[in-house]
């Protein structure tokens, strides 16, 4: 990504994210982040002013310094995991923040880094005072070493992928965990001398040094990663880090968040109105369904209907949230107005241009119609968060890349709720379930914005989105059926401008050419095509033909990303 040059608002070719259409790595949009888009350039906006609030009713904390590695975010998961709050922060956060915060234990991430390097990240000397008990990962582990008097060299060997690991302490960190373990190990430099104080505790045959203890002084260390799932009992070394030595109390559960935010909600809105634009994605349900919970009818719904949703999707969320939650809920029709802008428009970033100036003059149009409103309700999550403190604000570089239309007049303005800000998506998902959110809203495979618009290649018309949103019932209908649907990050079907000839009955037709997509992912910037069985293949594609008027010819995109991206437009 280091060679993507600076998005400029004019470009053209570029994604919702701000990089290149084909450059392979489009960054993954939570399925809601095209509508938030389109709400903070409604709001004719500045970025919007989030406050500096801390986590909710502090729970016990766990915080990760981030040291660079790839891993940082997924150690922060796998310690939510535990029930336990974590949250990540720079390397160099000072330890009176770590107190300020209450921190009750830290753990310091991997990274790229050497040690001895002149730029290496360091933490705060104060963090080895023991005050607070600390695990060192990988480089935290060496870094740790290095400045407590230990020596940390280049290695021989590179120990790189599946090791296997002697445990030679069955105290503290690996409590109850089989002497003879499975990790994963990536580390160039080694440490070849332990620091006065401590006391190996693991072994592999590249190193006597693959654990480090001083229990006295609360520092621990490991040069394996039990954050990956290829270190099977990673979870345990971690739950007897943070539950076991730090004393950590488990007791971040989805039932506790509701309470908090609950509260916290109805105390920060009073008598005040909110509105909230659902999207059909998860994160705007859950957040609107949380609101709802705190003010009941102080909060207003708006959903758009583009047209470009999958089949019953805007049944599905108007028995949802209007007959089921009983909430305030504005459906707005405006499937004709979007097609009717979108006639003749081939080129995808015009279509996600219009698609999202669209959306803003319907928004307008509504929201004005509601009266006095004071909040608006975001469905922002955690890694949204973590990125817009490294970075500047990713959703205002996403709007001026891309939405760089009018908004509504200035004087239009509301204040930000953001009750899943510091949530992972996994974690929105369960509190959703919790709130008693049907699974066809909360366990739902990511969905572009601009939606069916972007897989229908070439021009959208109404009856090309028939054609579409026929296929791709089939194709999720049967992906269901044989129980793959949520073990794949997406599944849908795309409509190709190709025709071909083909012969049904007694007669020769000449017509539509559907592909399908399926991919398993970890976070949609990487992603492999899925192997799925014959059978569900077959089984798709003699539905679709027999099923979908106009299309004769069915073929699998096999495809990785890179070099392809996972929507073909
Ligand atoms: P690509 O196609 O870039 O997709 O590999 C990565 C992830 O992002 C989603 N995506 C979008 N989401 N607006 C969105 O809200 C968009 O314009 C957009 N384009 C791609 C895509 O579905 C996948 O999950």
């Amino acid at each position: 990504m280091s060679d993507t040059p600076e998005p400029r608002p004019t470009d053209r070719g570029r994604t919702v994210h701000g990089e290149a259409a084909n450059a392979g790595h489009r960054v993954l949009a939570p399925d809601d982040a095209e509508v938030e888009a389109y709400l903070e350039q409604a709001l004719h906006a500045p970025p919007p002013q989030r406050v500096e609030t801390e986590a909710p009713e502090h729970p016990d904390t766990v915080v990760i310094l981030d040291f660079g590695s790839q891993f940082a975010q997924l150690i922060a998961r796998r310690v939510r995991e535990l029930n336990v709050y974590s949250e990540l922060l720079p390397h160099d956060t000072p330890m009176a923040e770590l107190e300020r915060r209450g921190a009750k234990a830290v753990i310091l991430s991997g990274g790229p880094s050497s040690v001895y390097d002149t730029d290496a990240p360091r933490a705060d000397p104060a963090l080895w005072s023991g005050r607070i008990p600390v695990l060192g990962i990988c480089y935290g582990l060496q870094l740790m070493a290095h400045e407590l008097g230990g020596e940390v060299l280049p290695s021989a060997k590179r120990e790189y992928g599946p090791a296997t690991i002697s445990l030679t302490d069955a105290e503290g960190l690996f409590a109850g965990i089989e002497r003879e373990q499975p990790v994963w190990m990536s580390h160039g430099d080694s440490i070849v001398r332990a620091p006065p104080g401590f006391r190996p505790t693991a072994q592999t045959d590249a190193t006597p040094f693959a654990g480090l203890a001083d229990p006295g002084r609360n520092l621990y260390g490991i040069q394996f990663h039990p954050e990956v799932v290829h270190t099977p009992s990673g979870r345990d070394v971690l739950r007897n880090f943070v539950v076991r030595i730090a004393g950590v109390r488990p007791n971040w559960t989805a039932a506790n968040l509701i309470d908090t935010t609950v509260a916290e909600i109805r105390e920060r809105v009073g008598e005040g109105h909110v509105i909230c634009a659902l999207s059909g994605g998860v994160d705007s349900a859950v957040a609107a369904t949380l609101v709802h919970r705190a003010i009941g009818d102080q909060l207003t719904c708006i959903y758009v209907d583009h047209g470009l949703m999958r089949k019953r999707e805007s049944e599905l969320l108007r028995v949802t949230f209007e007959r089921d939650l009983g909430m305030n809920l504005v459906m707005v029709d405006a499937r004709d107005r979007f097609i009717r802008r979108l006639a003749g428009v081939e080129d995808p970033e015009e279509k996600r241009r219009i698609i999202g100036d669209e959306f803003i003059r319907v928004f307008e149009e509504e929201a004005a119609d509601l009266g006095q409103i004071d909040f608006l309700t975001q469905g922002t999550l955690y890694p949204d968060v973590i990125e817009s403190k490294t970075s500047e604000t990713k959703t205002s570089q996403k709007i001026k890349t891309h939405h760089n239309v009018g908004g509504l007049p200035s004087d239009l303005r509301f204040r930000l709720i953001e009750p899943l800000r510091y949530l992972f998506k996994d974690e929105v998902r369960r509190v959703g379930v919790e709130l008693g959110l049907p699974d066809a809203m909360v366990q739902r495979q990511p969905f572009p914005g601009p939606g069916l618009a972007i897989r229908i290649i070439g021009e959208v018309t109404a009856e090309r989105l028939d054609t579409l949103r026929e296929a791709d019932w089939i194709v999720i209908d049967e992906i269901k059926a044989a129980g793959l649907y949520r073990s794949l990050w997406q599944s849908f079907a795309i409509l190709t401008p190709v025709r071909s000839v083909g012969v049904m009955g007694d007669g020769r037709t000449y017509a539509n050419l559907v592909a399908v997509r399926a991919v398993t992912s970890d976070d949609g910037m990487t992603a492999d095509w899925a192997r799925l069985p014959y059978e569900v293949l077959a089984k798709i594609s003699s539905r679709i033909v027999n099923e979908v008027p106009g299309v004769n010819r069915v073929v699998y995109d096999i495809s990785s990303k890179p070099p392809a991206t996972i929507e073909w437009e």
